[in-house]
């Protein structure tokens, strides 16, 4: 397909937060597909990258997404886990981000992974909105599947729109305690000053289209300009992870965030002793809206754009270190490309 030379690309998405918190459940939500089944035990050992176009958040979020109002192309979500020994997992996902979402239990409130979470994006200076989830569980709740968060607010009892209340009110101090000036997402107007706070369930689906809608908002309003980039220029990304691929040898799977990557590329990506030049040999795409991680049968291509998650498989990448830059030299002098990579190792 052809490009306009420059060319907005997809926002990348990193969602973040306590461990059982929701944060798979929710994109699971969104995919439509039950990655969540296909997980090792109940947490998530690998970050994944998942494009959702703007046509499919649309569909999703009815009314409160008007595709014609948006010209960013779609969201590309990063889940990451919750456990505790993943910090350096997450730090990756929420600096790569442009924007994140931080899921919190309703019950649960703030943990110890929230305050890590939040450390990360004030430290990486990441626009972020809150999702307080599994609202579903505030006791006497009447399930509205699907619903967007006024509407199924509306059909509750008085007792139980208190206490949900409560349960945000809570949320909303706790960020306060940290430094965020936060309330709920309806009542903020400017949301790089202040966090909005959105009340949803990943599993019955209630208030995931308002969350579509905020998220979809905030990046055509506040990133746009961020979001033009030379979609026909040399690739730049980041490695998620390096992987043993069968029929492959070792791959690395990689968020692309710049440019284009060809199958007939070169590459220099950051390793253990020294930056990796290497030829690509293919390039192993996920079927659309399926999670890279757990997707066994890839489909080969010639040219991937960003933002975009991609596995790559080329000779010595045995040594390529998850979290390190990746860059395409095409036309460019490969001992000025490598001199790149260095610099941001
Ligand atoms: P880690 O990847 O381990 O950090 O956890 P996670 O944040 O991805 O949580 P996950 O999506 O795996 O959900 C944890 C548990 O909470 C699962 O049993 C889900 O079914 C349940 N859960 C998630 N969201 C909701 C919700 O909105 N309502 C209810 N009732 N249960 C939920
Ligand atoms: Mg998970």
């Amino acid at each position: 397909d052809t490009h306009d030379p420059t060319s907005l690309r997809t926002p990348i998405v990193a969602v973040l937060g306590h461990v059982d918190h929701g944060k798979t459940s929710l994109l699971d939500k969104i995919r439509g597909s039950a990655v969540i089944e296909g997980e090792a035990g109940a947490i998530t050992q690998h970050i994944g990258a998942t494009a959702v176009p703007l046509d499919v958040i649309s569909s999703i979020a009815g009314e409160l997404v008007d595709p014609d109002d948006f010209d960013l192309p779609g969201l590309l979500f990063i889940d990451t886990p919750g456990h505790h020994s993943f910090t350096t997992l997450r730090s990756r996902g929420g600096a790569l981000a442009d924007i994140a979402i931080l899921v919190v239990d309703v019950n649960d409130g703030f943990q110890p992974q929230t305050l890590e979470a939040l450390d990360i994006l004030q430290r990486s200076q990441t626009p972020f909105i809150v999702a307080a989830n599994k609202i579903d569980t505030v006791p006497g709740w009447n399930a509205n599947e699907d619903s967007p968060i006024n509407a199924t607010y509306e059909a509750q009892s008085d007792r139980v729109r208190e206490r949900l209340d409560e349960s945000l009110y809570e949320i909303i101090g706790n960020l306060s305690d940290e430094g965020f000036s936060a309330d709920l997402y309806w009542r903020v107007q400017n949301f790089q000053r202040n966090v909005g706070v959105v009340p949803v369930s990943a599993m019955t689906g209630e208030g995931v289209p308002d969350l579509l809608a905020v998220m979809m908002g905030l990046s055509q309003r506040y990133m746009k300009e961020e979001m033009e980039i030379d979609v026909a220029g040399p690739g730049v990304g980041t490695v998620l992870e390096v992987k043993e691929e069968k029929g492959f040898g070792k791959t690395v799977d990689l968020v692309l965030y710049d440019g284009t990557l060809r199958a007939d590329d070169t590459i220099v990506v950051g390793g253990t002793n020294e930056p990796i030049v290497t030829d690509v040999r293919a390039l192993l795409q996920p079927r659309p809206l399926e999670e890279i991680r757990t997707e066994s049968r890839f489909e080969k291509v010639d040219e991937v754009s960003a933002a975009t998650g991609i596995k790559v498989a080329a000779p010595d990448l045995g040594d390529a270190i998850a979290g390190a830059p990746v860059r395409v030299v095409r036309d460019r002098e490969r001992a000025d490309v490598i001199a790149e990579v260095e610099d941001e190792l």
